[in-house]
C-alpha cells in the first residue's frame, strides 16, 4: 500500500489566471494546447473532461543529424508532443500580452557589429560595472595552456543575461551542452540550486499538478513551494504511487520530477518505466540529473542517457563529478524560451561569469573522454559496498555508484563514529535530519576514482574499528 502525500493548493490559487481561469469554467471559448483532460476530472475541468487523448502519447521527433559523428548522442530525441504544445501555447500568451522576451540574440554582439559597420567602438551604457573592473580585470594567465579565447573571457558578466550579461560563450556553452545530452536548447544557471527553483516555479503553473519524490533535494522541493501547482509528493521511489497521483485530476499539465541519483541514499527511480508511465498519462518528466552527470552513462552523460530515456527536462550542476560550479538545464527549445522570460533565479541574477563558463566548457569536453575512469569508479564502489556490507551495526543502502551511505539510525552516533574516522585521518560526512529523515542518520561515504583498492581496505578497518568502540 502506497501513501500519497496531498498537498492542497488553496482554492484561492486555483485558476489564478482570470482569463483562462474564467474560460474554462464557463467551457466557452478555451484554447486549450492539448484539448481534452483525465476522465475523473474535477469541476472545474468540465469543459475538458474526456479521457486522454491519443495525442497525448504523440511525440515529436527532433532530428539531431547536425551533431558531430564523435559524440556520440542519440539520433533522435523524443520530447511529449503535449509538453512541448503547452510551453508553445503558454509563451504565445505572453507575446500576446506583449510581455514575451523573445529576444534571445546577443544584443551586445549586434550593438558591435553595428557600431563596427560605423566605423566606431561600441559605446557601452549598460550593466552593472560601475568601476570598469569587469571589462578590464581578464586574467590572461588563464591561457597559459594555450586554450584560445581564455584570455578573452572577462570574469565578470556584468549584469543578468537578459539586460547586458550574455557573452558569446554562454551560447556557445548552452548549446555544446544541449548537443551532448541530445536535447534541442539549454540555459545556464549560477547553480543548481538556482536551476531547480527557477525550473519548477516557472513552469509549474496554478492549474497544474507536480508529483515529487520525498526525497528530492531541497532545492527542487524549494521550486515546488514556489510554484502556484497542486502539490503531490509521493514515498521514495514509489513508482505505484506516482501511477495514482498521476490519475489524479488535473486541469493544467502534470510535471513529474525526480533525482535519477540520489545524494544521501545511492539510488535512483526506474527511469525506463517512470518514462513509460509519464508519457501513458501526457506528464512531463524532469530528471535533476546533479550526481549522475559526468559520473554515470556513455561519455558521462548521465542515467537518463544510460537507460536510453528521453526525459523532458534535464537539470545538471556543475559542482559535483564537473569540479567546477554553475548549473545547466536542457529540454525542448520553448523550455529555453519558458525559463528565459520566467524563471526567477535566473531573470534577475547577475548572469554566470564568462571565464567560469570558459572553464566549464573544457571541463565537458574532458568528462566526455573519461569512460574509463568512470569504469575504475564504478568498480570501486561495487567493491566498497562488498567490504562494508559484511559489518555489524550499519546499512549500506543504495546499490550503485559513487555514493554509499551506511545508515547507523541515531544522530548523535552518526557524529561520533565519523568525529572517531576523523582523529584517525578518514574523513567522512555523518548526515544528519532534516537533509535525512528522523532515525536514518548516516555516514555518506562517497568514493572518487583516483583511490586505491588499499584504500578502502584502510576505510572498512577504521569504521569496524569505531563501530566495535560504539557497541
Ligand atoms: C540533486 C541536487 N540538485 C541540485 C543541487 C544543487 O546544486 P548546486 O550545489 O550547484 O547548487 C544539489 C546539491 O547538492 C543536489 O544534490
Amino acid at each position: 500500500m502506497f501513501h500519497v502525500k496531498h498537498v492542497p493548493c488553496p482554492a484561492a490559487t486555483l485558476g489564478r489566471s482570470p482569463r483562462r481561469g474564467r474560460a474554462r469554467l464557463t467551457g466557452a471559448r478555451f484554447r486549450s494546447p492539448f484539448g481534452e483532460g483525465p476522465k475523473n476530472a474535477a469541476p472545474v475541468a468540465v469543459a475538458i473532461s474526456t479521457p486522454f487523448p491519443a495525442a497525448s502519447n504523440e511525440r515529436s521527433r527532433i532530428s539531431n543529424g547536425h551533431l558531430g559523428a564523435h559524440l556520440g548522442p542519440p539520433d533522435t530525441r523524443w520530447y511529449e508532443a503535449r509538453v512541448k504544445a503547452v510551453l508553445k501555447q503558454r509563451l504565445d500568451d505572453l507575446r500576446a500580452e506583449g510581455l514575451l522576451r523573445d529576444h534571445l540574440a546577443d544584443r551586445r554582439a549586434e550593438a558591435e557589429r553595428a557600431a563596427s559597420a560605423l566605423g566606431r567602438a561600441l559605446l557601452d551604457f549598460s550593466g552593472n560595472d560601475y568601476l570598469g573592473l569587469a571589462r578590464t580585470e581578464h586574467d590572461v594567465s588563464a591561457n597559459q595552456d594555450g586554450t584560445p579565447g581564455a584570455e578573452r573571457q572577462p570574469w565578470g558578466a556584468g549584469a543578468s543575461r537578459l539586460v547586458h550579461g550574455t557573452h558569446p560563450t554562454h551560447r556557445q556553452f548552452e548549446k555544446r551542452f544541449a548537443q551532448w545530452l541530445g536535447h534541442e536548447d539549454a540555459l545556464l544557471f549560477a547553480s543548481g540550486y538556482a536551476a531547480n527553483v527557477g525550473v519548477l516555479s516557472a513552469l509549474a503553473t496554478s492549474e497544474d499538478l507536480v508529483i515529487s519524490d520525498a526525497l528530492n533535494h531541497a532545492s527542487i522541493v524549494d521550486g515546488v513551494r514556489l510554484s502556484r501547482a497542486r502539490k503531490l509528493i509521493v514515498p521514495h521511489l514509489d513508482l505505484s504511487a506516482v501511477e495514482a497521483a498521476l490519475a489524479e485530476p488535473c486541469a493544467g499539465q502534470r510535471w513529474v520530477v525526480v533525482e535519477s541519483y540520489y545524494s544521501m541514499d545511492g539510488d535512483g527511480p526506474d527511469l525506463v518505466t517512470l518514462r513509460a508511465l509519464t508519457r501513458r498519462f501526457g506528464a512531463a518528466l524532469i530528471v535533476d540529473e546533479a550526481h549522475a552527470l559526468g559520473t554515470f552513462g556513455p561519455e558521462g552523460r548521465g542515467l537518463c542517457a544510460a537507460g536510453g530515456v528521453d526525459a523532458d527536462v534535464v537539470v545538471g550542476a556543475f559542482g559535483k563529478a564537473f569540479g567546477i560550479q554553475g548549473a545547466a538545464v536542457a529540454g525542448p527549445s520553448e523550455l529555453r524560451s519558458m525559463l528565459w522570460n520566467r524563471a526567477r533565479s535566473f531573470v534577475y541574477s547577475t548572469a554566470v561569469s564568462p571565464q567560469l563558463v570558459h572553464q566549464t566548457f573544457r571541463r565537458l569536453e574532458k568528462v566526455c573522454v573519461l569512460d574509463e575512469r568512470r569504469a575504475r569508479l564504478a568498480a570501486l564502489s561495487a567493491r566498497l559496498r562488498t567490504l562494508l556490507r559484511v559489518l555489524p551495526g550499519i546499512t549500506v543502502v543504495g546499490e550503485h555508484g559513487p555514493i554509499v551511505p551506511c545508515v547507523v539510525g541515531d544522530s548523535w552516533r552518526a557524529m561520533r563514529i565519523a568525529e572517531r574516522l576523523v582523529s584517525r585521518g578518514v574523513l567522512v560526512q555523518a548526515i544528519r535530519p532534516p537533509t535525512v529523515p528522523a532515525g536514518t542518520a548516516r555516514l555518506r561515504l562517497t568514493v572518487n576514482a583516483l583511490q586505491e583498492d588499499q584504500d578502502l581496505q584502510l576505510l572498512t578497518e577504521e569504521l569496524e574499528g569505531a563501530l566495535c568502540d560504539e557497541s
